[in-house]
């Protein structure tokens, strides 16, 4: 049958995936109420086109701290990507750049950023989780920088591992034929089979649960590159981000997986960028599945999006092949908005674009 959208994905993934890979990857935490508001958020911003402007040139390019970029779409760090397929991290970070954009690794790969960096080309951020031992973040860090990354996305939502219950149920572990190739040399590679979720235990063990604002300073001595601060949500920590050097931010609820009941990352997005004052770039992730939903988080000042979950699903179903088609019809859907919208670059698209159901009525 033939893919139309990049939601179907999923539920091919899930035929064919071992359950408890389908389920950690799928799942959000507690009663996944996020999980389903990431999603339902986006349908309560409306359209308001404008028509009959000459649309027959579209430009979606941009610029990322510095790198252009084909489109303001971008792949989200999802760990272990080899459960999904036995090419995992190098298929996405093939397909990512031949569709011109930028992968963020994760931390947790089950590839190294050597390896990665060996499939070609490609701009390409690191994802960084800060170990208890900080000589490994910061031996991890410089290795990081010389395989050619660009940037850190400092994940800072995660200082202990939210509750996702079909990880519990399932005993989620990565299986032993796949480490966290990063660690690998260090002995934090594998991962226990506890009677929870290994790696809620994994986390506990090693992540540094007194991760704070300094750190973010401190991680600006280990490093030259720049730091995206990835999981904020609101206007207070956006300005303290700011304060603390971020080169910018991501707005993110880590895909649902983290604190439940946080709000639709979409529903956060305008006051993060009000805060931002336009010094630094917001970024979203969460939810995101269609050209329309680019489009809103854009005309509510993101200036670009990741995705996470349709990479795995159709890293699972198709390899490489299945990554590039997300790219290309999540792209194709978008140009296909900014046409039947009036915009012509991604300039163009402003907040008078969209209608949001928590607007006053004009
Ligand atoms: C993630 N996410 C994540 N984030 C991070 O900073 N480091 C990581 O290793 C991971 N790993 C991970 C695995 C899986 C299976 C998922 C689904 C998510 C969160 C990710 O970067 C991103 O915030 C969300 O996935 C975005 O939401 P969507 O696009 O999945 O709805």
């Amino acid at each position: 049958m033939e893919i139309t959208n990049i939601t179907e994905y999923e539920a091919i993934a899930k035929e064919k995936l071992p359950k408890m890979v389908y389920d950690y990857y799928a799942s959000g935490a507690e009663d996944q109420w996020t999980l389903k508001e990431n999603r339902n958020a986006f349908s309560r911003i409306l359209f308001r086109p404008r028509i009959l402007i000459d649309v027959s040139k579209i430009d979606m390019t941009t610029t990322v701290l510095g790198f252009k970029i084909s489109m303001p779409i971008m792949i989200a760090p999802t760990a272990m990507q080899k459960m999904a397929h036995p090419e995992g991290e190098y298929a996405t970070a093939r397909a990512a750049s031949a569709a011109g954009t930028i992968m963020t690794l994760s931390s947790w790969a089950t590839s190294s950023v050597e390896d990665v960096a060996s499939t070609g080309p490609g701009i390409r951020f690191f994802q960084l989780y800060v170990y208890k031992d900080r000589n490994v973040v910061a031996q991890l860090v410089r290795r990081a920088e010389r395989a050619g990354f660009k940037a850190i996305a400092l994940t800072v939502d995660t200082p202990r591992l939210g509750r996702r219950e079909a990880d519990i149920k399932n005993r989620f572990t990565l299986p032993p034929f796949l480490t966290l190739k990063n660690f690998e040399g260090l002995n934090l590679g594998k991962m226990d089979k506890t009677d929870d979720s290994g790696l809620a235990s994994y986390v506990a063990g090693q992540i540094d649960r007194s991760l704070s604002w300094k750190d973010v300073k401190w991680l600006q001595t280990i490093t030259s590159l720049p730091i995206l601060v990835k999981g904020v949500l609101n206007a207070e920590d956006a300005r303290l981000a700011i304060q603390a050097g971020a080169a910018g931010i991501i707005v993110s609820n880590h895909g649902a997986r983290q604190l439940d009941y946080v709000p639709a990352t979409i529903m956060a997005l305008e006051e993060v960028v009000k805060a931002a004052q336009g010094r630094v770039p917001v970024f979203l992730d969460g939810g995101v599945r269609r050209g329309t939903d680019v489009f809103k988080a854009l005309a509510l000042g993101a200036s670009g999006i990741f995705i996470g979950r349709p990479v795995v699903f159709s890293l699972a179903a198709e390899g490489e092949a299945g990554v590039r088609k997300v790219l290309q019809m999540l792209r194709d859907e978008f140009e296909l908005t900014m046409a039947l919208s009036g915009c012509r670059s991604l300039k163009e698209i402003t907040r008078n674009h969209i209608v949001a159901d928590w607007d006053q009525p004009r």
